[in-house]
């Protein structure tokens, strides 16, 4: 068995048009006040009726592949985590591929909501590990903005839209893989949903007319779930991976509230400023909050060589993931 792999490139990308709490305001009985104090949210990015999540995550996408020193054609297969793929199916992988000219590669789409991306790095590292691949590019892309009913005020604050990604590849000198903890817990799965659109309730008139097309979130529940998943997945990890959880220096978490990312700080005795927080800019991205905070946090310089860092998904499923990263 050889490296988990070296993320040897990241990029980011976000719609350019910007939503500020004070835009919702007009829109749905809410206040900057509110979701500042509830959330830590202060804006968001909301993508164009013509740019579906394929567009973002192609964006991304290339430059992850640019910062890796690599083009596109040396690129062995590409994975997308996404809960918004442009439409049912194809899969946006396959999508994402054509833009960038891609043939013969395998592409899939992988469907694990806010883990979708931690769980797609996972997946990609046994390609690597078996030395199967050389260079995957795993991207997390969605557009919850698509998918939320824009009068319903307990969802439509919470969410952006962007996309992340990373080049995972067998060689490389910093930021390799170590570890991972995932596990799901599908007696939670009515918890974040979009009933309406698969094999239970099929797109109808109907189904549109109650609602059902909409994402919707026992807030409440989710929350209590996250508060207590976080630390419990990322000791897992470290257990798992027979590393000493002393040795955490970073959190890269899901930015879903601001609250339960201070409460990650707390429980597992780090500094606040040791843990990426960029939802008051861009809200809760989904799939793309841990490639785009990670890309962000390795960019501003602050680490040093050797640290490690955990990346921490949860989310819809319900689902979770953390992934060990020596820098
Ligand atoms: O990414 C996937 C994972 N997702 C999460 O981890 C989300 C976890 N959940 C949360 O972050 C929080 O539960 C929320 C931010 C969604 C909600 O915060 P909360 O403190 O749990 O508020 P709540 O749902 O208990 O609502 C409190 C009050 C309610 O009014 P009443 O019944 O007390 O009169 C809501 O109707 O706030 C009201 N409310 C709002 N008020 C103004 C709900 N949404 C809004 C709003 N603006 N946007």
């Amino acid at each position: 068995m050889g490296t988990k792999g070296f993320i040897t490139g990241t990029g980011m990308y976000l719609p350019e048009k910007i939503v500020t709490n004070f835009d919702l305001e007009k829109i749905v009985d809410t206040s900057d006040e509110w979701i500042t104090q509830r959330t830590g949210i202060k804006e968001r990015r909301i993508s164009r009726d013509d740019e579906p999540t394929s567009e973002l995550a192609y964006k991304a996408g290339m430059k992850a592949i640019e910062d890796a020193g690599l083009t596109p054609d040396e690129i062995d297969m590409i994975i997308v985590g996404t809960f918004t793929p442009d439409m049912l199916f194809p899969s946006c992988a396959c999508i994402v591929a054509k833009k960038m000219g891609l043939e013969g590669i395998p592409a899939l789409d992988l469907e694990a909501a806010c883990s979708g991306f931690v769980y797609s790095l996972t997946i990609a590292s046994q390609f690597i590990e078996n030395g199967v691949f050389e260079n995957i590019l795993v991207i997390g892309a969605d557009e919850t903005s698509k998918t939320v009913d824009w009068s319903d005020r307990t969802v439509c604050v919470l969410f952006g839209d962007g996309a992340g990604a990373f080049v995972l590849s067998s060689k490389g000198t910093k930021n390799e893989i170590k570890g991972f903890g995932m596990g799901s817990r599908g007696s939670g799965h009515d918890c974040i949903v979009i009933p309406a659109g698969g094999s239970r309730i099929p797109a109808t008139q109907k189904a549109i007319d109650e609602k059902l097309h909409f994402l919707t979130m026992k807030g409440k529940d989710v929350y209590r779930f996250a508060i207590n998943i976080v630390s419990h997945t990322i000791k897992q990890a470290f257990n798992e991976s027979n590393m000493e959880v002393s040795d955490l220096k970073y959190i890269i978490p899901h930015q879903a509230n601001i609250r339960i990312i201070k409460s990650a700080a707390k429980k597992m005795g780090l500094n606040e400023d040791n843990i990426t927080i960029n939802l008051d800019k861009y809200g809760n991205t989904v799939a793309a909050t841990i490639p785009i905070g990670f890309h962000e946090f390795i960019n501003d310089g602050k680490s040093n060589s050797g640290e490690i860092a955990a990346l921490v998904g949860f989310g819809g499923g319900l689902s979770w993931c953390t992934i060990l990263v020596e820098l």
